[in-house]
Parts: structure tokens; C-alpha cells; sequence
């Protein structure tokens, strides 16, 4: 699976970590036709992980900003952690469920880019020009500015 600029939502952090994920989910896939589960097992632990650590940082980032919808976006957050882990009990398991998984994510996450986080996009830079322009006041560009294309 190929990223596409259709998939940037335009705040470079975010756009980034994206790719980072896509970048997992591929390597998912190429080391899914090994047959080798303990280097399935690595990636996928890594997946999660940094799946989770993305989910972190963006509701962090949403929550400084007051983002209104924050509430439902961290459940959507929550319940594809919670999917997730149900694979990697059954994966340990035995059973092979990483040609199911791929397509979860695959589909998963570029639905979750373009719709759910999309809608964020608005709020977060209205919210961060509010907050810029009063950072810039008192003392020059803040780290969010860096976030921008
Ligand atoms: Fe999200």
C-alpha cells in the first residue's frame, strides 16, 4: 500500500506519524508471507505500539486545542487499540490472523485519516493561529508553528 498526498491533512506532525503507521502496516505485510511468527510478532508489537503512542500525541494535540469532538474521537481511539490487542491474544494464540489484520488496518486507517481526522483539521488550526498569534506577541514563533505546510 502506497501513501498518497490525498492523505495528508495538511499538519505535517500528524502527516508524518501517518505515514510512519503505513510504513508498519507494510512491513506487517512483507513479513507476513515469511511464515516467521517470531518476526510477526516483533512488528506487530511495534504497530501497536507506535499505533498507540500516535493516539497519544493526537489527542494531546486536540485536547490543547479544545477540540469540542475530543470525547468521541479518543473512544474511536480506544476501541481500535482494544481491536487490535484482541489480534495480538489471538495471534499468540496461534491463529493466523495477519492477512485479516492487514486488511483491518489498511482500510482502518485511511478511512480514520480521512474522515475522522479531517474533521479536527479546522478546529486545530483556527485554534492554533488563535494561539499563535498571541504566542508571536509575546515572544516569537511557538513549536506548533513548525506543524504547518
Ligand atoms: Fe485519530
Amino acid at each position: 500500500m502506497e501513501w498518497n498526498e490525498d492523505y495528508n491533512i495538511g499538519i505535517d506532525v500528524i502527516d508524518n506519524q501517518h505515514r510512519q503507521i503505513l510504513d508498519y502496516i507494510n512491513a506487517l505485510e512483507k513479513i507476513r508471507v515469511s511464515g516467521e511468527r517470531d518476526k510477526i510478532k516483533e512488528v506487530l508489537d511495534d504497530l501497536i505500539d507506535y499505533t498507540q503512542s500516535h493516539f497519544s500525541f493526537e489527542e494531546n494535540l486536540l485536547e490543547q486545542v479544545h477540540y469540542q469532538y475530543l470525547p468521541s474521537h479518543r473512544g474511536i481511539h480506544e476501541h481500535f487499540v482494544k481491536r487490535l490487542n484482541e489480534y495480538r491474544v489471538k495471534f499468540e494464540q496461534g491463529v493466523s490472523v495477519e492477512q485479516d489484520l492487514y486488511r483491518l488496518l489498511s482500510k482502518w486507517l485511511i478511512n480514520h485519516i480521512q474522515h475522522d481526522d479531517q474533521d479536527y483539521v479546522d478546529s486545530v488550526r483556527d485554534n492554533m493561529l488563535h494561539y499563535l498569534r498571541a504566542q508571536e506577541q509575546k515572544k516569537g514563533k511557538s513549536w506548533f508553528a513548525r506543524f504547518f505546510s
